[in-house]
């Protein structure tokens, strides 16, 4: 053998190795989706090596898909868009042509990407937020969120809250013709946050007169206080979100401090004088049996006072849903949640929907056996999944029928 040959052995084998990822065999598209996982890695990769050199912040480069994938309003011959803002915080809204003069339906949207990357612009968003305006003939209101590193929490999720608050107004939904019984809430994963976040800060706010008819989670991040439940164990290298990427969200959503990132590595997050929240996300309690498979509950270890004294926000119920009582559940709307067999945050969305039958709030959830997270943004090309665009159109079926 040559050395040219070998040489071209060895790189093939890396390179292999490097697209390689152990994807399970029910998921649909095995070897497009290790395609594409491939480009978020490389990705990754570039991020970290640009932050190791102090050129960026790792989510400065992660950026560059967001940017890529940006689109202007395109109006055609069903829908109207435009950007404006509603009450200062920018906005892609959808406004369908078909019966004009009927009230419409209306979705308030939330982009996810980890708090820190995504956009309202995006290709796979904008998309998806047209169809959801035709299909349905409704306004959407798809919210352009400040992000992280830039800005933390809570600027994420009172960008959220003001653009719902103006919405919600008796005069606004007159001047857009939407009927007040008829508005959903909707995000993907950190958009799912946000959502919830919303819904739930919405129900003791005295000056909000209209109450949401749906809340739609799509894969949601829910909870800050324990990084190994069994969903975080079992799809810890899982393509497109792996958990460590996920923590590395979280905590760039409070600090750009690398002391909360690390506690949520070892996962001691919570000091010992708040144990009580331990129980709102005890998975031995609020998963059913199929997901405990294989996983004893231990209580996570205890993290230190200064934490929660330094970056009080993410034990703040407007970051993490779930640490919510059961009294402040019971006041929301009809709710439908997705979550992903192969994801970090699929505990985090079925301890929510447990919680939720619990407090008495209806629930329809749509377990997806064979998704890895993100699925739901694979739809436009070269990332086209068929797996995205079915649980696409289960999600608009769902939100057609019951909004
Ligand atoms: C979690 O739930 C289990 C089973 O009900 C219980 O034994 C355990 O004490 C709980 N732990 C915490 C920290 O709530």
């Amino acid at each position: 053998m040559g050395k040219k040959s070998l040489c071209l052995l060895i790189a093939s084998a890396l390179l292999a190795y490097y697209i390689y990822s152990p994807i399970p065999e029910n998921v649909e598209q095995r070897w497009k989706l290790m395609l594409i996982n491939a480009c978020f890695k490389t990705l990754g990769h570039m991020s970290t090596v640009a932050e190791k050199l102090g050129l960026a912040n790792y989510m400065e480069i992660l950026m560059i898909l967001t940017n890529m994938e940006h689109t202007a309003p395109r109006s055609d011959e069903k829908v109207t868009v435009t950007d404006t803002k509603f009450n200062g915080v920018p906005v892609r809204l959808y406004v369908p042509k078909g019966q004009p003069d009927s009230l419409k339906r209306a979705v308030i949207f939330i982009h996810g990407g980890g708090w820190c990357v995504g956009g309202s612009a995006m290709e796979p968003y904008d998309l998806l937020s047209r169809q959801t305006s035709e299909r349905l003939n409704a306004i959407v209101i798809s919210v352009e969120y400040r992000l992280a590193p830039k800005y933390h929490f809570p600027v994420q999720f009172e960008d959220v809250y003001t653009v719902a608050k103006y919405f919600l107004q008796s005069s606004i939904l007159e001047q857009y013709n939407v009927d007040p019984s008829r508005i959903c809430i909707s995000g993907d994963s950190a958009g799912g946050n946000l959502a919830a976040a919303v819904a739930q800060q919405l129900l003791d706010d005295p000056d909000v007169k209209v109450k949401l008819k749906i809340q739609a989670l799509l894969y949601p991040a829910l909870q800050t206080i324990d990084m190994d439940l069994p969903s975080y164990q079992d799809n810890e290298y899982m393509p497109i979100l792996p958990k460590s990427l996920m923590l590395r969200f979280w905590s760039e959503y409070f600090t750009t401090d690398i002391s909360l990132h690390k506690a949520m590595e070892t996962n001691q997050l919570v000091p010992a004088e708040l144990s009580h929240l331990f129980k709102y996300v005890n998975w031995s309690n609020w998963l059913p049996e199929k997901f405990k498979k294989g996983h004893i509950y231990t209580t996570p270890t205890h993290g230190s006072s200064k934490l929660g004294e330094k970056y009080p926000g993410f034990l703040d119920p407007r970051a993490a849903p779930l640490l919510v009582d059961d009294i402040k559940l019971r006041g929301l709307p009809l709710t439908y949640v997705v979550t992903c067999q192969h994801d970090v945050l699929r505990d985090d969305g079925i301890m929510y929907v447990s919680r939720l039958r619990e407090a008495g709030v209806q629930v329809t959830h749509d377990h997806v056996e064979d998704a890895v997270h993100g699925a739901l943004i694979f739809i436009t090309s070269p990332f086209t999944l068929t797996t995205g665009q079915r649980m696409v159109n289960n999600y608009l079926e769902w939100l057609n029928k019951n909004l």
